[in-house]
């Protein structure tokens, strides 16, 4: 299939976007308190079998559908398979990251405020401060947060506007080689903190007591809301890789980036937490409440808080411009919108959504969806529930609706590429992804007895 749609501009940039779209707040922030809150190393141990063997898997399976049909994701399965209601993953895809920037633009937000109050010092200004009453007055504030998730979803909204390669593509080639300086500064002073090394053994050393059924599922939902994986996102950015793209590579990559950065993000975290004796299962306040009494204890505290919420905040901008782009690119070729009205579209609506998840922690506290704040249920919901299932039906329709020849045909760049393990990956995308899903599934709700 030919068209004229944009591509990104170099190899480089399709790395780096890519990247830029799975590594976080889902690594640095989640990640570490997912891990926390899973009982450590065991949960480290399945996430990353999770990611070999389902990861690359559904990425390769989601590159294959996006340069393929070079469409966004409803486009994608509507040109696949015209005509029938495959098309309804794509939709899946296209709810999952609203309702994702509706509360990751939150947290995004929460990362500025925090870049602010170190800048102007208030954060650090009393010595013995209590971090978690500073944290929980201000994320329930009514007004602060939505100010700061508005800042953000704007930032978004800007690079987005600018487009393809001249926002997203060089975006990230800018700040993904800074998050990592910063963070391999980061670590290096993690480590060489005292007792240092009760924070790695928490972090490598697995106890396999604490796996559980509901470990398992964290997961398979962390794995898939890392990799961007199961809501079209990839989709969308393969639909801009160019003809010579090797999909197969920038899958094993990225994966290996992602996981790398995610390890990190445990490395920089717990060796400083167990240095200071402060508990690892803080839960989702880790990074705003664990980390600012590690600064303040730190010589040149402002210094090391800055540059990790900056970290942060740029980690986030390039998620939150890759999830945008999924509902701008749909709304855009759907309803042959201008980008830019549909990025405002998007934009607008995301910002209901946030105001809500933010309200969530303050006013709108009572409401809740299944035992959930609005802001946790969103999480739920897409991590635990969207994404696997979205993954699960993209192998699916890919296993049961797609001539194999095609699929290698187009994954090997028409023959110029080796791709000597087509027949092991045709076995995982067909029946060990969608089965391990289903297990997974079946287990949490408690239809298989242990
Ligand atoms: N993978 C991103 C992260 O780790 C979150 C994300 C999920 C982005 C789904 C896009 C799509 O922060």
């Amino acid at each position: 299939m030919v068209d004229n749609r944009v591509t990104f501009g170099s190899k480089l940039g399709v790395i780096l976007a890519t990247v830029g779209c799975a590594v976080g707040l889902g690594s640095i922030w989640r990640f570490p308190y997912m891990l926390g809150t899973n009982g450590g190393a065991a949960f480290l141990l399945i996430y990353i079998l999770f990611m070999i063997f389902l990861g690359i898997p559904v990425m390769v399976t989601e590159f294959f559908i996006g340069r393929y049909s070079r469409s966004n994701t409803v486009g994608s399965f509507k040109k696949m398979a015209p005509g029938t209601k495959w098309c309804w993953i794509g939709y899946n895809g296209i709810l999952a990251a609203f309702l994702i920037l509706g509360f990751y633009a939150v947290v995004s937000g929460w990362t500025l405020e925090y870049v602010w109050q170190t800048v102007n010092g208030s954060l650090y200004s009393t010595p013995g401060v209590d971090f978690t009453a500073d944290f929980d007055n201000f994320s329930s504030n009514a007004l602060r947060p939505i100010f700061w998730t508005a800042v953000f979803i704007g930032l978004t909204h800007f690079v987005i506007a600018s487009g393809v390669e001249k926002g997203i593509e060089r975006a990230s080639k800018i700040m993904m080689p800074l998050l990592f300086l910063i963070l391999v500064v980061m670590c290096i002073r993690s480590v060489t903190l005292p007792n240092a090394e009760a924070g790695l053994v928490y972090l490598f050393k697995p106890d396999f007591s604490k796996l559980t059924s509901s470990v398992v599922l964290s997961a398979v939902g962390q794995a898939f809301f890392s990799l961007s994986l199961g809501m079209g996102c990839l989709i969308t950015y393969s639909s801009y890789f160019g003809k010579n793209t090797n999909m197969l590579a920038t899958a094993w990559q990225v994966t290996i980036i992602n996981t790398f950065v995610a390890v990190l993000a445990g490395i920089m975290i717990f060796p400083a937490v167990f240095s200071f004796g402060i508990a690892p299962s803080a839960g989702a306040q880790l990074v705003f409440i664990t980390l600012p009494n590690v600064f303040e204890q730190l010589p040149f505290s402002s210094l090391w808080s800055l540059i990790f919420y900056i970290l942060l905040a740029m980690a986030a901008l390039t998620s939150t411009i890759s999830l945008h782009e999924v509902v701008t690119a749909y709304i855009h070729e759907e309803f042959h919108m201008t980008r830019k009205k549909a990025a405002w579209l998007v934009s607008v609506g995301v910002f209901i959504l946030g105001v809500l998840s933010s309200l969530s922690f303050g006013l709108l506290k009572e409401f809740t969806i299944g035992g959930l704040i609005f802001f946790d249920a969103l999480d739920y919901l897409t991590a635990k529930i969207m994404l696997p299932l979205g993954g699960m039906l993209t192998c699916i329709f890919v296993g049961i609706r797609v001539d194999k020849k095609i699929l290698k045909a187009e994954l090997t760049n028409e023959g110029t590429i080796k791709f000597r393990l087509f027949s092991i990956y045709v076995f995982f995308m067909k029946y060990v992804s969608p089965i391990a899903i289903g297990i997974v599934f079946l287990n949490e709700l408690g239809l298989l007895s242990q």
